[in-house]
């Protein structure tokens, strides 16, 4: 479990990191880590002698507590930690160079905080049965598939299509690039500024890629597994990736925004003429907005789809919250039931000066006839009850910790955020984790607060962009640690893995994580600095991510005033949050109506978050996502049941597999993720010169 626990949270923190640095958001896939850990597993089980002292390193078959050990630390490891994003964003855009230590500090407390909130709230969100995350399912599922019998057929098609995929990722990701996006059109008309911007889409921020082909894994599954999601589900991002063409062709060519100036596709921000804004001509010696020099440079603009994408992220937020309370108002109950006043009424009586004592564990015998008549207990928590729980101190202990170290860093490194807007952070973190982390582990749907966040401290900060990615930092990115860690705690749960094993993994991964996450960044950015910094970036580097976090905390944390108020340029951002709580509304309605026209399947939040969805990155990858979640979840799924129960998740687990080993390796080798990158010689199939699906290359 140790060795290959360590080398996999090796590998995924150093993956994480690099996938952070490409033109599309790409995520390790936990699936993968399951079952490449697996099979490791199995080889030291093996392959280790077990005769003399040999018989200490191999004692016991591989087991699926020691599996889900290794997958809980290794995809701990295998994030970019946020933190990582605000230091990519003081060294790329305000030519800051932090310390060292100090960097490292921010990273481990800005990672940890969030465990220590989120385990102190185990008891609401972790305990109840109806906390069922079930997101995981799926992961549990292929546990048991590969702990009973019959799991050797179901290898031999892992190793199949792992190694068939790792051969078949050197032709897209580097021979010959053009398989990245296959347009007929570009080829066809090759001089069209129109074309690239519509049929375009094998390269970062180059166009919509309509009707384009894509044969590179990588791409078709870089943010979710298209064998992985119900076609159900799928369908309201079809809808939304339909719409978002249709919306993104129109704000740009109707000059919405004043959206011909610039870019069609960009994170940054613009002078009014179309040139790269220049924020540190609007910050003073201490990063702070200075009205004089603001009003000499003028205010930034967005380009067009960049202003559409917030907006409808903003739309999406306000109407999950109605959706919900018309659609799910039952699971909306459930979620909220320990708020109601019999609830609290019965927590004020158990509340007595002993139960304050966090410190104090009782013994299991104490703790489990308390528990027995609560009904409301997990039937797989009621099992792990033989173990000894990780204690409250533990957490209240990381908590602390992580809180005194960060308020020395914030300090140390002039964050601009005063002790009391750090504290209103995690305030503001651990209601949103009670909130949303109880709606995330009923319905595992995660609600993206961060622009609500970014908001709130632009508002409580004005005028200071840095202590905007500061606040951001630890409000937001602590509420998606403490949902990791219950999840984690869960998977824990099904796995019958003791809590402390689960606890230790978890901080023993992130640790690991942080500082492997460091080294990358830094290494990358002195390598790929200027490709960081333009709009396009190139097929393999791009600076999307920290151009996006910074231009957000520019435009929210600096100017949120003068850009997002009522009656000004982008007041349409902000006026989203009414009118998203009105748009699922008449669907509903309708409904009501006409439970014929099953509008109950249309999910309009997440058609409003996906109208967004092209402002970034490669887009000629979504046809074949879309073809092949239809093949996987239809196809296969009505023709051969049978098969598909069985081989469906390893089929997809392995894809990934085999395509993220490839790409780890060309970064190094080929990429430049740590020294001067080799492309391919020029040819027609990799057109190292300008787009690779040969589209016009629009210089702007
Ligand atoms: C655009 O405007 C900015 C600021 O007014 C100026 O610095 C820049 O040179 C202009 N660019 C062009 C191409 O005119
Ligand atoms: C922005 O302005 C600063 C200060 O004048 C200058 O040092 C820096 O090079 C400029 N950056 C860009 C991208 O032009």
């Amino acid at each position: 479990m140790a060795v290959i626990g360590l080398g996999l949270s090796a590998f995924g923190g150093v993956l994480a990191e690099i996938y952070y640095f490409k033109p599309q958001t790409v995520l390790v896939s936990t699936m993968f880590l399951a079952i490449i850990s697996y099979v490791a597993g199995l080889a030291m089980e093996t392959f280790i002698p077990r005769w003399g002292y040999f018989r200490y390193l191999n004692p016991f078959p591989f087991n699926k507590k020691e599996n889900a050990m290794i997958v809980i630390m290794a995809s701990a490891a295998a994030n970019s930690a946020l933190g990582t994003e605000v230091l990519a964003v003081q060294r790329l855009f305000y030519n800051i160079n932090p310390n060292p230590a100090a960097s490292i500090f921010l990273l481990f407390s800005s990672q940890m905080i969030g465990y220590g909130i989120g385990g102190l709230m185990r008891s609401i969100l972790l305990y109840p049965s109806k906390m069922l995350y079930p997101g995981v399912l799926p992961l549990i599922s292929m546990f048991d598939a590969l702990f009973d019998a019959g799991a050797k057929k179901k290898l031999r098609l892992f190793y199949i299509a792992f190694f068939a995929i790792f051969i078949w990722e050197l032709f897209p990701e580097w021979m010959f690039p053009l398989l990245t996006g296959f347009s007929v059109f570009c080829l066809a008309n090759p001089n069209s500024a129109d074309f690239t911007r519509v049929f375009g889409g094998s390269n970062g921020n180059e166009g919509l890629g309509l009707l384009s082909i894509c044969f590179d894994w990588q791409y078709i599954s870089g943010g979710v597994n298209p064998f992985a999601i119900p076609l159900q589900a799928q369908f309201s991002n079809f809808l939304g990736y339909i719409l978002c063409m249709a919306v993104f062709v129109a704000v740009y060519y109707k000059n919405i925004w004043s959206s011909l100036a610039f870019p069609f596709l960009s994170q940054e921000l613009f002078y009014a003429n179309g040139t790269l804004y220049n924020q540190t001509l609007i910050l003073n010696a201490n990063f702070e907005v200075d009205p004089t020099l603001l009003a000499e440079q003028g205010l930034p603009f967005y380009s067009g789809t960049w202003v559409t994408q917030l907006l409808v992220t903003n739309l999406g937020m306000a109407a999950t919250f109605t959706h919900l309370l018309l659609w799910n108002r039952d699971d909306m109950k459930a979620a909220w039931e320990w708020l109601a006043p019999s609830a609290l009424r019965k927590y004020r009586e158990n509340f007595t000066s002993e139960s304050l004592k966090f410190w104090k564990q009782g013994t299991t015998e104490e703790r489990e006839a308390e528990l027995a008549d609560n009904k409301d207990l997990d039937p797989h928590y009621r099992q792990m009850l033989k173990y000894p729980d990780a204690p409250n101190s533990w957490y209240a202990i990381t908590l602390v910790l992580s809180a005194i170290t960060a308020l020395v860093v914030i300090y140390k490194t002039n964050s601009t955020l005063p002790w009391w807007g750090f504290l209103v952070s995690l305030a503001l973190a651990t209601i949103s984790i009670l909130f949303f982390g109880t709606l995330y582990a009923i319905t595992g749907l995660q609600f993206i607060i961060q622009p609500f966040v970014q908001m709130i401290g632009g508002f409580i900060h004005p005028g200071k962009p840095m202590a905007n990615m500061y606040f951001v930092l630890f409000s937001y990115n602590s509420v998606n640690q403490a949902q990791l860690l219950l999840r984690d705690l869960k998977i824990a749960q099904y796995t019958k893995l003791a809590p402390r094993a689960a606890f230790t993994a978890q901080t023993i991964g992130t640790l690991l994580g942080c500082i492997l996450n460091f080294t990358l960044m830094n290494s990358i950015i002195d390598n790929q600095r200027e490709i960081l910094l333009s709009v396009e970036g190139t097929n393999i580097w791009s600076g999307q991510q920290p151009q996006q976090y910074n231009s957000q905390a520019i435009a929210w944390g600096g100017l949120a005033h003068e850009l997002f108020a009522n009656g000004k340029r982008y007041d349409w951002v902000a006026w989203a949050y009414v009118l998203g709580l009105i748009v699922p509304v008449p669907f509903w309605l309708v409904h009501k109506k006409y439970p014929s026209l099953r509008l109950d399947y249309l999910y309009t939040p997440v058609i409003c978050y996906y109208i967004g969805w092209l402002c970034v990155g490669i887009n000629s990858s979504i046809l074949s996502y879309f073809s092949i979640a239809w093949f996987s979840q239809w196809f296969l799924r009505t023709r051969y049941p049978k098969w598909f129960v069985k081989y469906n998740y390893i089929l997809g687990a392995a894809l990934d597999g085999g395509t993220q080993v490839m790409v780890f390796i060309l970064s190094f080798a080929v990429f430049g993720a740590a020294g001067n990158s080799h492309l391919f010689p020029q040819w027609w199939g990799a057109n190292q010169n300008g787009n690779y699906d040969r589209c016009l290359l629009i210089d702007d």
